[in-house]
């Protein structure tokens, strides 16, 4: 496939239609995938790969590449299979697929798990200079619905063994608004000859992606991978992204939130936005003001926050922004249109109309929009308003642009309907940041009806209860939400929801199984464990809940919410859970939500709101994270004894008496407005209560057993910790920090990429600094609130002055030796080569963020470290992982030291492993 030149690059860049493909089994290729393309080989000989069939066989060329000819594999008849070949189309497309493979007999015993696999695909790429050609051209690569990809130079064994590749993620759900890559080029290309490389992609086929091909009616997994790329020229510059920018709707003439944002994107160079304003005459009663100074990195893309001011209406359907940008001595203008869509109040009172689009600043400074559809009344006056209704969309699904879900949801009579993205149409499946922003909306709403008094008729309830509503992905996050913040939800609608991941596709076949040790299997799990919706369904006994799931839905199997519903009732037959399955309906059908039994259920809903559910009888409250957890009804599990295994607290009133019995729960609260008894009975201990403990109680056990704690002592948060994913959920723009920024480098490259996967798959924006401007900001008490990426040697400054040795610490640290700065973990020094290690600490300043240090010995450990940052779900990473050479070939098992931290970020033996 030829690409014509970008329009100012005079280079030609050309991706072979030919590929080499050869497959193996799929699981934690985040752990497995090894970062040097000549291990690539090696390790390949030990897995189960199958030969390739084209979709077109009359293509076929049996041109085997030089690598060893047929590998043992437990999928192919005869047990070997081998290398083949395989074209992708003028588009960039490639499908590949292996119908000589026996699929139903495979998945008759191994079920889904038996379709995951994994191909390694190669091709070539080549770059033509133009006659005049000075400089290496910026390439831009967009892979779609692969998982990584890189590029290799043709050189010499020798010298090839010494290039580590750095490994790009690919756009493996095909996120919506999504922008190329811009990638490096191993080696620089000849200005006077066609250059080739080697391009690899990792290719996995993934049932929540690409389906179950029986519903396509076919047997045979067909992964559909698109790669394309496109030349850019280097000079510096910026360049606008439209895609990226955000706005919300005008009502009438006032604006529907207070935040604007612009995408800009650096082609090269650091780019720094200084000002922004409204050109002209200011009488208009609309300013705009930046938020922050922000700066772009070179290849980055962020959305620069605007905020609103209004005293008039503004009614007008564009609106002139110009943005002043500096990058050195270079001084540079835009100018941007925005088109304004203007609606009005008396649209609310009518039917058929189209949702709203309202826009706020998520963690801090991050513009972002959601929809919401508007009552057909206001709120009579004296009354509280009914709760809204908070609904959670499928994986995939782009509420922005496909109208489908905003359409599905009956608008009410008096309740808002409240759409938030979750950031991305996939998110963090309703988890992690996307929970955050789902209830941030809530707040957002709340804020947008109060700044305007015409709206106040319309207002929600201060702190109000929801009612939560979602479909497929987002049915299982409204589980999920549910069941972790119980108190602040009135009801659930989750509509085929799946338990979670490990229900949907079994863990029980990932390779790694066959060399791992269990305990420490059991270590890398409790990353799951936060997810795990099964076990929290105790803290839903009292929560009215309509289940609904289609009756041939082949998507999402039904027996998820049959067993779900199972589970619950299990916890308290009387529970208020009602099980509706629709006969015959599949995954989604328009009218799943938009019939009169979801109807009569939220009439009933919206009737007894404003009375607080009372405990039907005992009920467990049962927590993994405490952080990510909130209360049932006032009761809040704080502390844990041992981070890592799910802490239970049962409750019982008996004739009057409180009687309290726990599991793994350090310190707890109660709120004495909800639960006024003077006296408790804790695992047997009787416990007076007093005025002077205040409205919310906290009962810690110490040395001398359970004890209340004193008022003051109430600010201790929950520690911030329990797997690596945690990074994400940040209170503002996350940190990256890498040794030095004035030079390219592999900690600014891993930069670089971690920063367009953070905006491509949560739209989570980043800001790449030095370690020098690190140490000024922390001696300036000026870190920020967001949570910080340190990606390092153990040499760089910043990773020193925060991993000083401290005597009687015993977790990580970098200490001093004849030969240098080495990292140490419980004095044990890691620094063999190709090592890498992630483990989270807390931040330096913000008592609710974190940060995360990536270290590595050289190249290759730092690209294994950058690979198991815990982008997307279902990543077995806890607090800490010291991983080496040796996961190229076992995958998890190859892990070196793995665990969560214990209270105050203490070494925690029941929860670790080490080798
Ligand atoms: C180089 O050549 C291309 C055509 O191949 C032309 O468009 C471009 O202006 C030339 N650039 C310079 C710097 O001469
Ligand atoms: C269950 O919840 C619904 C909806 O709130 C309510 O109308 C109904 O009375 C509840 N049933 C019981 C048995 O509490
Ligand atoms: C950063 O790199 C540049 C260029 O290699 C070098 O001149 C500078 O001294 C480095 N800065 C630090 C703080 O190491």
């Amino acid at each position: 496939m030829t690409i014509p030149p970008g329009t100012d690059s005079a280079w030609r860049v050309e991706l072979s239609s030919k590929w080499d493909a050869r497959s193996q089994y799929m699981r934690e290729s985040s752990i497995s995938w090894p970062p040097h393309f000549l291990l690539i080989v090696r390790t390949l000989l030990f897995r189960s790969l199958w030969h390739l069939s084209l979709p077109e066989p009359s293509e076929t060329v049996a041109e085997p590449i030089d690598f060893e000819k047929s590998w043992p594999s437990s999928y192919a008849d005869g047990g070997q299979v081998s290398w083949s070949a395989a074209f992708s189309d003028a588009t960039g497309n490639i499908k590949v697929s292996f119908p000589d493979i026996r699929w139903d007999t495979l998945r008759a015993t191994e079920g889904w798990p038996a379709l995951q696999h994994h191909s390694v695909l190669h091709t070539t790429l080549t770059v033509h200079p133009s006659d005049n050609a000075s400089q290496a051209p910026q390439l831009l690569f967009d892979l779609k619905q692969g998982t990584f990809f890189t590029i290799v130079p043709r050189l010499p064994n020798s010298e090839l063994s010494d290039s580590v590749p750095e490994w790009y993620a690919g756009n493996v759900y095909n996120m919506e608004r999504s922008l190329p890559q811009a990638v490096q080029l191993p080696s620089p290309p000849s200005l006077s000859s066609p250059t080739v490389y080697d391009v690899y992609v990792s290719g996995d086929y993934e049932i929540r992606l690409f389906g179950d091909p029986r519903s396509g009616g076919s047997e045979c997994p067909v992964l559909d991978i698109t790669l394309s790329v496109q030349s850019e020229s280097p000079a510096i510059g910026f360049i606008r992204e439209p895609s990226h920018d955000i706005v919300c709707d005008f009502v009438d003439g006032f604006a529907f939130g207070d935040a604007l944002g612009v995408g800009l994107r650096s082609i090269s160079g650091w780019w720094t936005v200084t000002s922004a304003s409204i050109p002209g005459p200011s009488e208009r009663g609309l300013t705009v003001q930046l938020v922050k100074k922000l700066r772009l990195a070179p290849g980055q893309t962020r959305i620069f926050p605007l905020q609103i001011h209004q005293t008039a209406p503004f009614d007008s359907d564009t609106l002139g922004i110009q943005i002043d940008l500096m990058s050195g001595t270079v001084t540079a203008q835009v100018y941007i249109e925005f088109s304004i869509s203007q609606q009005s109040q008396t649209q609310w009172r009518q039917h058929a109309t189209p949702p709203i689009r309202a826009s706020y600043f998520f963690a801090q400074s991050m513009p972002t929009v959601f929809l919401v559809h508007s009552p057909f009344s206001p709120t009579p006056y004296g009354e509280t308003p009914k709760p809204p209704i908070l609904a959670t969309h499928g994986a995939g699904v782009d509420i922005i642009d496909q109208p489908f879900w905003a359409e599905a949801l009956p608008r009410q009579e008096r309740s808002w309907i409240i759409m938030p993205t979750g950031l991305t149409s996939w998110g963090l499946d309703w988890h992690g940041p996307s929970a955050q922003e789902a209830w941030a909306t809530v707040g957002a709403l709340g804020a947008i009806l109060e700044r305007n008094p015409a709206w106040h008729s319309w207002k929600l309830a201060d702190n109000t209860k929801v009612v939560l509503l979602g479909h497929s992905n987002g049915g299982q996050g409204t589980w999920y939400l549910a069941s972790r913040y119980p108190d602040r939800v009135v009801a659930a609608i989750p509509a085929a929801g799946y338990i979670k991941a490990q229900s949907y596709v079994p863990l029980t076949q990932s390779r790694s199984a066959h060399f791992i040790d269990p305990s420490l299997r059991a270590v890398l799990e409790t990353a799951f464990t936060p997810d795990d919706n099964d076990l929290f369904l105790s803290n839903l006994v009292d929560t009215p809940i309509l289940a609904i799931h289609g009756g041939d839905d082949t998507n999402v199997p039904t027996w998820h919410t049959r067993e779900a519903v199972s589970v619950l009732k299990t916890w308290n037959p009387d529970a208020n859970v009602t099980y509706h399955e629709d006969p015959g309906e599949s995954h989604w059908y328009p009218k799943v939500f938009a019939n009169d039994h979801v109807q009569k259920f939220l009439d009933s809903v919206f009737e007894l709101q404003g009375s607080e559910a009372s405990p039907t009888k005992g009920f467990t409250l049962t927590v993994s994270n405490p952080a990510e957890s909130g209360s049932l009804h006032g009761w809040r599990i704080t502390g844990l004894h041992i981070p890592g295994r799910i802490a239970r607290l049962t409750v019982q009133d008996e004739a009057g008496v409180i009687s309290i019995s726990s599991q793994n729960v350090k310190s707890f609260s109660l709120d004495r407005r909800r639960t006024p008894a003077p006296k408790l009975v804790v695992d047997g201990v009787d416990i007076l209560l007093t005025q002077l403990h205040g409205n919310i109680a906290r009962i810690e056990s110490g040395l001398n057993g359970w004890q209340v704690q004193e008022a003051a002592n109430l600010i201790n948060l929950p520690q911030k910790s329990g797997r690596l994913a945690t990074i994400l959920t940040t209170p503002g723009p996350l940190q990256i920090i890498v040794p030095n920024i004035t030079s390219q480098s592999r900690e600014l490259s891993i930069a670089q990429r971690l920063a367009y996967n953070l905006n491509l798959f949560h739209k989570l924006d980043t800001e790449i600094i030095s370690d020098a401007e690190a140490l000024q900001r922390l001696q300036d008490h000026n870190m920020g609130l967001g949570n910080i990426i340190v990606i390092s040697p153990a040499a760089g400054r910043f990773a020193r002055h925060c991993l000083k040795p401290v005597p009687a610490k015993t977790s990580f640290d970098i200490s001093d030796t004849p030969d240098g700065p080495v990292l140490r973990f419980r004095g044990q020094v890691l620094n063999e080569h190709s090592q890498g290690t992630l483990f989270l600490q807390p931040h330096p300043s913000n008592p609710s963020g974190v940060m995360l240090f990536m270290i590595g010995n050289d190249a290759e450990g730092l690209e294994r470290a950058a690979r198991l940052f815990p982008i997307r779900t279902g990543i077995s990473a806890p607090d800490w992982l010291v991983v080496g050479g040796m996961a190229d070939i076992f995958g998890a098992a190859g892990v070196q030291g793995a665990g969560v931290w214990g209270e105050g970020w203490s070494w925690n033996k029941a929860i670790s492993w080490h080798d």
